[in-house]
């Protein structure tokens, strides 16, 4: 906890929360895990101290892939530490794999079933946004699910804080937020017991990819 509230202090930009997200908010992360059956292929992408990860791995079983992927480097190592090592001692059947770095540089074979994102896609200029969306799309098997999550309201809150780009920036980021929910059978749930409150994102891959607007 300590460890994640001083990385924010010092990356407030990429950091992207004042908090780690909740036991709630991680159910409504990782849900879409239990229905899928046979061999699981999921990619976390920013764990931080991990809430999501220790509900990932929870529902793992023998035979399923994780691969984790984060950028700060004391994240990693704690999330390596306290928990990744300890699981893969006890559980010598489920892969399990940290890549340190971003997850535009990383090298990842594709085909999950799920992603849990974990990004602050509106601390990020507007075309990163969809340059992550778009690999994510692309690493996921047809009918795969992505899901993500935002602060609820935190556009409009941020829009009164930031000057006329960062207000054009958030309204693009809203734009591409639209465009990817109407393409991909969006569904969000609201999560209150989480500070603050927060909207769970899935998008469902489509068989036959939809147009988004991007050339
Ligand atoms: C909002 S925090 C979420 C942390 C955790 N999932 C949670 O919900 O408490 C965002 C995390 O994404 C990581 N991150 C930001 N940009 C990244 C990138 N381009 N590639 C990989 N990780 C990134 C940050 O270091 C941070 O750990």
């Amino acid at each position: 906890m300590l460890k994640f509230v001083r990385e924010v202090f010092r990356d407030i930009k990429n950091t992207g929360s004042v908090w780690p997200s909740s036991p709630a908010l991680a159910i409504a992360m990782t849900k879409g895990l239990a229905a899928r059956t046979g061999k699981r292929r999921v990619l976390e992408v920013g764990p931080g101290t991990g809430p999501f990860t220790k509900k990932l791995l929870k529902d793992l079983r023998a035979g399923d892939h994780l691969d984790v992927v984060e950028m700060n480097k004391l994240f990693c190592e704690a999330l390596e530490k306290k928990i990744l090592e300890p699981f893969r001692r006890s559980h010598s059947k489920i892969h399990v794999e940290l890549h340190q770095g971003r997850i535009e540089d990383a090298q990842l074979d594709g085909n999950y079933d799920l992603i849990v994102c974990g990004l602050p896609f509106n601390n990020f200029p507007p075309t990163l946004v969809r340059a992550i969306f778009k690999d994510l799309m692309e690493l996921l098997i047809d009918g795969g699910e992505l899901v993500y999550f935002e602060y609820a309201g935190v556009r409009v809150i941020k829009g009164t804080l930031v000057g006329a780009k960062g207000k054009k920036q958030l309204k693009e980021i809203r734009g591409i937020r639209r465009e990817l929910f109407d393409a991909h059978q969006g569904r969000q749930q609201l999560v209150m017991a989480n500070l603050p409150p927060a909207l769970a994102v899935r998008l469902r891959k489509a068989a036959v990819p939809v147009a988004t607007g991007r050339t």
